[in-house]
């Protein structure tokens, strides 16, 4: 049943290849620039004039939800908000007849994602739902939705799940893009061709296993851990944080880079390991900057890159290079590392990784 893994978590990092395929076949055709998705046409003018999106979710799903703010921005131009669904609910929220709101659900059952929908929608919100599991309650309570098709999901670390949803979230916010105008054709037209190559580069990705098992050989006593990332990487350091937490039980924290020198830099000493998601994009150049900060502090930089990277190497004393790709499309690839990373270190440590203590998978209590 583990296909010759020895956990499912591994085997779930290993088929995300397939999941992401999986998760845009029939929905993407870049040849053509042809972009499909039945329940986004079913409600085009409510997404077309929609005066925002309120992504609701928690956990990794939430992660995805930050991915998928940033996408939408940039590509569509619809300000949208991201919130844990736990305080959504019950913080009486300001919600129109104009507003979607987008739930992300791996299971479909988690309690406070269930009611914070039901709330919008009493309010008269458009409820769109992202979910894995199919005829779960939340695919059932929404109005309209897309799977995502990641298959069966035992690893209680959410891996393969977290990466079909930003890709199903990236082909909405590239629907509403087209829908609206905010994108030229040829833009477009790029941007679903590197999408068709993001499962090989994945794959290529994935074959830097050993290479980051030696890496978690050295880290494994530590006892805390920082991950930095900027814009669409940001929620990537949130999410190899959380991994590392749940499955090997070390302190982890992620942070805007930037955000380390309003606290979090005073934690940074020769015992520190600080895990960078420093890709080429916008913010590449102020992520060096970060990293000579840390360096300067003596902590112990890995340091995620774009192949060919040349400069980073030169400072960090761990280096991970991923393929190049869109920079919208980079948190598909740059998170795949940071998985395995959080699952070699368990393994070391003799942790449960498929059932860490005091976790359930689908949380349907609040
Ligand atoms: C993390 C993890 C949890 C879930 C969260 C939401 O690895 O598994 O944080 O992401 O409980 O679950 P779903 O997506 O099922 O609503």
């Amino acid at each position: 049943e583990k296909g010759g893994y020895p956990h499912f978590m591994l085997k779930e990092i290993f088929e995300q290849p397939r999941s992401i395929m999986d998760s845009m076949r029939g929905r993407l055709v870049a040849e053509n620039t042809q972009l499909t998705m039945s329940s986004i046409r079913e409600y085009e003018n409510r997404f077309k004039n929609a005066q925002r999106i309120i992504i609701v979710a928690c956990g990794t799903s939430w992660h995805a939800g930050l991915v998928a703010e940033y996408m939408i921005e940039e590509l569509a131009r619809i300000p949208v908000e991201v919130e844990y669904a736990s305080e959504f609910r019950y913080r009486n929220p300001i919600i129109t007849e104009g507003d979607i709101v987008i739930a992300i659900s791996q299971s479909g059952e988690t309690a406070d994602t269930l009611a914070a929908l039901e709330l919008a929608k009493s309010k008269g919100a458009l409820i769109f739902g992202v979910c894995n599991v199919v005829g779960s309650s939340i695919a059932r309570a929404t109005d309209a939705g897309a799977y995502t098709h990641a298959g069966p999901e035992i690893g209680v670390a959410s891996t393969k799940a977290f990466t079909a949803q930003v890709t199903v979230l990236t082909l909405i916010a590239m629907m509403l893009a087209e829908k609206r105008g905010t994108i030229e054709k040829s833009a477009l037209h790029q941007l679903m061709m590197e999408m068709e190559q993001v499962p090989a580069k994945v794959e290529k990705a994935l074959q830097l296993d050993k290479e980051i098992q030696a890496i978690a050989e050295i880290f494994k006593d530590s006892s805390n851990f920082i991950y930095l990332g900027r814009g669409l990487n940001f929620p990537v350091a949130l999410e190899g944080a959380l991994k590392l937490k749940e499955i090997s039980y070390i302190h982890a924290e992620g942070y805007p880079a930037a955000e380390m020198k309003h606290g979090p830099i005073a934690l940074i000493d020769e015992n520190m390991p600080v895990v960078v998601i420093a890709t080429k994009d916008n913010s590449y150049e102020k992520v060096v900057s970060n990293i000579q900060e840390v360096r300067a502090r003596k902590g112990r930089v890995i340091a995620i890159v774009t192949e060919g990277d040349t400069v980073i190497p030169e400072m960090a004393e761990f280096v991970i290079e991923v393929p190049e790709t869109h920079e919208v499309l980079v948190p598909l690839l740059s998170v795949i590392p940071l998985q395995l990373l959080s699952y070699h270190i368990a393994v070391m440590r003799g942790c449960n990784v498929d059932q860490p203590r005091n976790l359930a998978k689908s949380v349907t209590v609040e």
